[in-house]
């Protein structure tokens, strides 16, 4: 079995009966969902779910996980996400799937947010190996571009075809930005008092755990 499917299985010891679990996106958050599905029926539980991405949403559906649309609720029990980069003091990037604001909306609602990732995904520094998204208004977006022009530099993210702009659910526009500033509790502030930006990728202080997994071997960082 490969790591990102270890991990998610683990994830499932935090799972909870009578509970609503948010559903993350990515290749390590689908194999959640499956096994979540699986947990769930083998084990008669009651178990409400909401989806981050049209993608999750569709997943929890295949699997016939009882999903709950986001607009219904006020907050969630747990929320189980891959993750872009984690530090060892529990600070993460997302947003490579786009839905950057659901993810943060659900994660910071969660009692409880845990990260599955493999060991991949572990960096010095947020920032390290990816860009940071920012995701921005769309009838306004060249403005906002301009404004973060000045503390860094960047461009609108493409989709995989290469042939028009990410749009997210919200239908919002992503930029991939990268900045000179290391601290990332400035830089993530600096970004959202931005005009037009609607939620960074750096979730600073949001997470209670990551599962991180390499070659078969578990490590739990908490803090
Ligand atoms: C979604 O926006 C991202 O934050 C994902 O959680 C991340 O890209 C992880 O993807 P994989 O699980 O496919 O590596």
């Amino acid at each position: 079995m490969e790591d990102k499917e270890k991990i998610a299985i683990e994830a499932l010891k935090y799972v909870e009966n009578n509970s609503i679990v948010g559903l993350g996106t990515g290749s390590t958050a689908n194999f959640f969902i499956k096994h979540l599905a699986l947990k769930t029926k083998k084990e008669k539980l009651n178990i409400h779910v909401v989806a981050s991405s049209t993608v999750s949403e569709l997943e929890a559906n295949k699997h016939g996980l009882k999903l709950i649309s986001i607009d219904l609720l006020e907050d969630i029990d747990l929320y189980v996400d891959g993750a872009d980069e984690v530090t060892d003091d529990l600070n993460v990037l997302k947003g490579r799937g786009y839905d950057l604001v659901k993810e943060k909306l659900l994660a910071q609602s969660a009692k409880k947010f845990i990260v599955i990732a493999d060991q991949s995904k572990h960096v010095s520094a947020i920032g390290e190996k990816y860009p940071i998204p920012i995701e921005v208004m769309k009838n306004s977006w060249r403005l906002t571009k301009k404004l973060l022009d000045r503390i860094g530099h960047g461009e609108l993210r493409k989709n995989s075809a290469g042939d028009a702009f990410s749009i997210s659910s919200a239908g919002n526009y992503i930029l991939d930005y990268q900045f000179k500033e290391k601290d990332i509790k400035k830089l993530n502030e600096e970004i959202l008092s931005t005009p037009g930006v609607i939620e960074t990728g750096i979730f600073y202080k949001i997470t209670n755990l990551a599962l991180m997994i390499t070659n078969g071997d578990i490590r739990i960082i908490s803090l």
